[in-house]
């Protein structure tokens, strides 16, 4: 008899416990982190408290094991968010982090996102089979080495074939800017606006493979980086041929021998940061035509600046819904954009992958666009994400 009631009892216990409201627990996240969380949790979770780039959120105890993996599979987070057993500890963790940015540079550029009407019709002009033909040009030249005959030729190519873009734009004009240190020169195309204010995106112009011999190597440097330079080139072509008027100065970079250390971009950006140049964004694209990953673009975090990577995952999230995105580290300052971070400008570097899944063949005679198979369907999102970016930062 005794025993039948425990049994009684223990069942109306866990019945009890199976209808009770799941426990609630209080967590703080990356602000980054909510939009992406709310949508996968809905009534689960409530945003009690926000500051600064961190939100003080209550949610189900049942939630959290799943948030952790998203965490870890979209933003590449171990855990990604900090767990507190009172209210009171959550406030004094959410308090230190306003004290922390209270010290934070104040944002760049406004990036609310405003300019809709604009962005969508100029996203739908984006061809793949321009990209294409850049990327195939481009890689056609032995190599596109900072010293070699070539890679004069190749930027030569490069600024006549952006000249021949503008040739209509009185308010357009392209230079080869000289380095005095080796014969590649940089290319870089301005549309003039209004303001001082400018808005770059670039991306390296030359290749590189071997270790002796790399003036004669063969390094075709498909994906690296004649798939950026096209990109930017169909950027380039879609606000031309769309008549967009800007109201700030666009500027677009070719970098001569960034893959013997950023020696291209390290000179152009220190020389307009003594100049005192009002620069509001810079977008890197260094590889943009080969997809390693399940993820299809990944911002770079370190040698950026987070708030304008936050603004970018707000153009993809609007602009190109169907395209999945998250973030990830180089380790190291792997591109042009370390140089513009370097001198204090807000850089970012949306990449083709993660890096655990780059594309092996870069630096080789194996960095041909039949890696990507013969088309740039990956890359015609990096010109609909960079046409967006130039867009929305200009009104
Ligand atoms: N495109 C690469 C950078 C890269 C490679 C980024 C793989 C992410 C994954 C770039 O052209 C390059 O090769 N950079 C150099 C560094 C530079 C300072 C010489 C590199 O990564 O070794
Ligand atoms: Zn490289």
């Amino acid at each position: 008899m005794k025993n039948s009631l425990k049994w009684i009892s223990l069942s109306l216990l866990l019945s009890a416990n199976i209808f009770a409201a799941p426990s609630k627990k209080l967590i703080t996240i990356d602000s980054d982190a909510v939009n992406f969380s709310n949508k996968l949790f809905g009534q689960k979770m409530k945003a009690v408290k926000k500051v600064g780039g961190i939100s003080l959120i209550e949610i189900d105890e049942d939630a959290l094991l799943q948030l952790s993996h998203e965490m870890h599979e979209k933003f590449n987070r171990c855990g990604g968010y900090m767990l507190h057993d009172s209210l009171e500890d959550a406030l004094a963790s959410i308090n230190a982090v306003e004290k922390r940015n209270f010290a934070k540079s104040a944002p760049f550029a406004d990036y609310a996102l405003t300019a809709e009407d604009e962005v969508t019709p100029l996203i739908g002009q984006v061809s793949e089979k321009n990209i294409t033909n850049v990327i195939k040009k481009l890689s056609s030249y032995r190599n596109r080495y900072y010293k070699s005959e070539t890679g004069l030729q190749a930027a030569k190519w490069i600024s006549e074939k952006w000249a021949s873009l503008v040739t209509n734009r009185s308010d357009a004009s392209v230079e080869l800017y000289q380095h005095a240190r080796w014969k590649q020169p940089s290319v870089i195309l301005t549309i003039k606006g209004e303001s001082e204010e400018t808005i770059i995106v670039g991306g390296h112009l030359d290749s590189i493979a071997g270790f002796w011999g790399r003036e004669r190597a063969h390094a075709p440097g498909a994906d690296d980086n004649a798939s950026g330079i096209a990109t930017i080139t169909e950027i380039i072509r879609v606000l031309v041929e769309t008549d967009f008027k800007p109201t700030k100065t666009l500027k677009f970079m070719g970098y001569a021998a960034e893959e013997v250390g950023l020696l291209g971009s390290k000179e152009i950006a220190a020389e307009m940061k003594a100049e005192g140049a009002n620069i509001i964004g810079v977008m890197q694209l260094d590889m943009t035509n080969f997809k390693g990953s399940d993820l299809d673009i990944v911002m770079m975090t370190d040698y950026t600046n987070q708030q304008q990577n936050e603004f970018i995952g707000t153009l993809l999230d609007k602009y190109l819904p169907t395209v999945s995105w998250g973030y990830d580290r180089c380790g190291y300052g792997c591109s042009d954009h370390a140089s513009w971070h370097g001198q204090g400008y807000p850089a970012s570097m949306p990449f083709e992958a993660k890096k655990n899944d780059m594309n092996n063949n870069i630096h080789t005679s194996r960095d041909t666009i039949e890696q990507s198979r013969g088309g740039s369907n990956h890359a015609a999102k990096f010109a609909k994400l960079g046409l967006s970016f130039v867009v929305e930062l200009d009104r």
